[in-house]
């Protein structure tokens, strides 16, 4: 086992083999970023932000925790003035990452009043234990402050009992997802395999499964979405989502009365499952670089592929959730008072101008339509007690 270590680490390898040498590509996925001891963040040796592998809205600038914190408080005040004041409000966030997030909402909400955060709970929903340790570091300082924070597995809720507001930033573009390949006239389910000689993982095919054609066939009698596109080549390759509406389903579950926003890289159907757009939209992320070769240092970098706007909105609506809106997270930020924010900055760094260039910088990265600013933000709500009409500035 001695060829390039690129993609076939010894764990990997031996895990596939004892499977039959051959895996989805699904598998591969989640056990790249999810296996305890080598994946990427089940073993967390994820290294966010500028100096990382990549950047995510929080690990490149506080701002980020800011403008989300304001829209929370927004939705905090309106929570708390529609439900007896003795009810638990939790603010939950899935997929916590490095702590980023969390640490700079709550700071926020404390530079506004302690009063904000009474009855308020905090919770990180987080699979994977190597990330669960990053965010307990991050988060030491407002724990031993006495913060409610806590970190639970969203089984630990009981059914039809929440009452709050979910987050979930760049956390669905990093759920496992399934490829579907067109070859010969056929659709397959994308594999993984191990070359017997070299020991290198290559690309394969599988037989789709009977669930995969069914979500397939939905897609097209629900949204129009033909897979594969009428003019697709040998080999188009794109991915779904199979794990996004058994997340929404288990999180409805939960609630009573609440609100969702899933922030996220995201491309519209018509855009997504074209001819053209050959090799749908997964990359992996390693030293600030995006590769394409999704094969190459499994375990050692992040993969992630887009969500579809149509089929998430569509996931979350046949569940139950009302569909609130969706933006752009530029547009987003400008609602919630970008302008104001950088203007601020120009004033508090007034002697510091390198470190005012540096926090505007980042702060524009956040809303560059080339970059951050193109994710999109989606707002979604479950009011099981009563209705109610939430103002959410994001969305003005
Ligand atoms: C791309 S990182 C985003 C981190 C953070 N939200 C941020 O924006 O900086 C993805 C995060 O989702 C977590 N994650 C992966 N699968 C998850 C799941 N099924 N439920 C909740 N979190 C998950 C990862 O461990 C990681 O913390």
């Amino acid at each position: 086992m001695n060829s390039l270590p690129v993609n076939n680490p010894d764990w990997l390898v031996n895990k596939i083999t004892k499977m039959g040498g051959t895996i989805s590509f699904y598998d591969y996925m989640d056990f790249s970023l999810n296996d305890p001891i080598n994946g990427y963040y089940g073993s967390g040796k994820t290294e966010l932000g500028s100096q990382g592998d990549f950047v995510t809205s929080p690990s490149l600038s506080d701002d980020f925790a800011f403008f989300v914190g304001k829209q929370i408080e927004e939705w905090l005040i309106q929570l708390k003035s529609s439900f007896f004041s003795n009810q638990k409000i939790s603010v939950i966030e899935f997929g916590a990452g490095d702590g980023s997030f969390m640490s700079g909402l709550i700071k926020y909400l404390l530079g506004i009043s302690n009063e904000c955060l009474e009855g308020v709970t905090f919770v990180i929903i987080e699979p994977n234990k190597g990330m669960v340790e990053k965010q307990k570091n991050k988060l030491e300082e407002l724990l031993n402050l006495g913060i409610d924070i806590l970190w639970k597995s969203l089984e630990e809720f009981e059914e039809n009992n929440l009452i709050g507001i979910v987050i979930a930033n760049e956390v669905l573009d990093a759920l496992p997802v399934e490829r579907i390949t067109f070859s010969k006239g056929k659709l397959f389910r994308q594999a993984v395999s191990i070359d017997k000689r070299s020991y290198k993982l290559f690309f394969d095919k599988m037989p789709i499964t009977g669930a995969l054609g069914k979500s397939i066939e939905l897609a097209k009698s629900e949204l129009g979405i033909t897979i594969p596109p009428e003019d697709a080549l040998e080999g188009w390759t794109t991915e779904w989502h199979v794990d996004n509406s058994e997340w929404l389903k288990k999180l409805y579950g939960k609630i009573n009365n609440g609100i969702l926003l899933i922030i996220d890289y995201a491309k519209a159907a018509k855009k997504y499952y074209t001819a053209k757009n050959s090799n749908g939209t997964i990359v992996s992320y390693k030293n600030q670089k995006m590769m394409n070769n999704v094969l190459d240092f499994p375990g050692n970098c992040d993969l992630t592929s887009h969500v579809c706007i149509e089929t998430l909105i569509n996931d979350a609506e046949t569940i139950g959730f009302n569909s609130i809106g969706i933006t752009k997270q530029g547009e987003a930020l400008l609602a919630l008072g970008l302008a104001e924010r950088l203007y601020g900055i120009q004033k508090e760094f007034k002697e510091d101008l390198s470190n005012a260039l540096l926090r505007r910088e980042a702060l524009l990265r956040l809303v560059d339509p080339r970059c951050l600013g193109d994710f999109k933000w989606f707002v979604f709500n479950k009011f099981k007690e009563k209705k109610l009409n939430i103002n959410s500035t994001c969305l003005r």
